[in-house]
């Protein structure tokens, strides 16, 4: 299931010297492994899926780096048997996926990729808004099914966008370029953010995340995924929503308890949500989600456009080698994880 990338020999051309093993676990878009191929000997996952659990231990056993997706649980299982790793680099600017505390107290650097995907990822979480809003996923099977008779003053109805309020929940870099485009809406924009602001965002309200959901007829969520943000939209949060509010999560499915979300959606308390994540990924078949109303459901696209992943890959290489060299990394993830 795997593949050396690049040169077929682990000699350096360069000086000889034996290169660095890196585990990839995922094919990435770009070129970014060609330049990878440079420095190391690449190890290049080839299946459609991640690697399981074992596969990974097997194979980062070997490996002085590891190119790893959000799919990947890397954990002290994974590390303990792998005493030569030195950098773990993460294609995301989400790093749930690893235990940053066992890699820090290891010695392991590990990386992530943040701000390249930031504007790719808020356009994504305004489409989704849209696709809620104005029934577009729906309007579309409506069509492609044949139901469509005739023009009709009363068919597929939805909520403005425009002129609405938005409560962006989480303020970083993304939420911040979702306010931009909700101003271009005309939007009023609220926001709440468990840290200081760098500065106060022009246009944008900072509110108490209860009055956020109560003001609010959007609600996008742009926390990572955290002990403290786990589930933190619950049945409690559900009940403050206005009837007509739609939550849209393009950050970690894990930040919404998706069976109280359930009990909003069949309940009426919300008219519905747009999710780009979901607590698990891909839903299985047979999820309630499936059959709950007003939902659309994206197989987490936010920074998946051609440019952006590209981009993506190339800043996980860079920290991948910079990891190998014993250099400090271009885009490490905060010491605190
Ligand atoms: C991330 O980077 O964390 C996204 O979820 C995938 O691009």
């Amino acid at each position: 299931m795997t593949a050396s990338y690049g040169s077929s020999s682990p000699e350096s051309a360069a000086t000889g010297a034996r290169r660095p093993r890196v585990f990839v676990t995922r094919r990435l878009p770009g070129d970014a492994l060609d330049r990878l191929a440079q420095y190391a000997q690449v190890d290049l996952w080839l299946g459609d899926g991640p690697p399981s659990s074992k596969q990974l231990v097997e194979h980062a056993a070997h490996a002085a780096g590891i190119i790893c997706l959000l799919t990947d649980r890397i954990d002290a299982a994974v590390l303990d048997p792998a005493p030569g790793l030195r950098v773990i680099s993460n294609v995301a600017v989400g790093y749930d996926n690893i235990d940053v505390a066992a890699a820090a107290a290891r010695g392991i650097a590990v990386g992530n990729t943040p701000g390249v995907l930031t504007e790719t990822t808020a356009d994504l979480t305004f489409g989704l808004m849209l696709a809620v809003a104005r029934r577009i996923a729906e309007a579309d099977r409506f069509v492609r099914d044949g139901h469509w008779q005739t023009w009709d003053p009363n068919l597929l109805l939805g909520y403005d966008v425009h002129g609405a309020t938005l409560g962006i929940v989480g303020f970083g870099k993304i939420g911040q370029a979702v306010a931009r485009r909700a101003h271009g809406f005309g939007m009023r924009v609220l926001y709440a953010n468990s840290t200081q602001t760098p500065a106060p965002a022009a246009g944008c309200d900072l509110a108490p995340l209860d009055e956020l959901l109560r003001a609010s007829d959007f609600i996008s969520i742009h926390v990572p995924l955290t002990p403290r943000t786990g589930l933190m939209i619950g049945d409690r949060e559900f009940r403050l929503m206005k009837r007509s509010a739609v939550i849209v999560n393009t950050a970690r499915g894990g930040v919404i308890d998706h069976e109280a979300l359930l009990r909003a959606l069949h309940e009426g308390r919300i008219a519905g949500a747009g999710l780009d994540v979901t607590a698990v990924e891909p839903l299985p078949p047979g999820d309630p989600l499936f059959d709950a109303p007003n939902v659309v459901l994206l197989p987490h696209i936010g920074s998946a456009s051609y440019e952006t992943r590209a981009r993506m890959a190339s800043m996980a290489v860079d920290n991948c080698i910079a990891g190998l060299q014993g250099l400090a990394l271009p885009h490490p993830v905060p010491a605190a994880g």
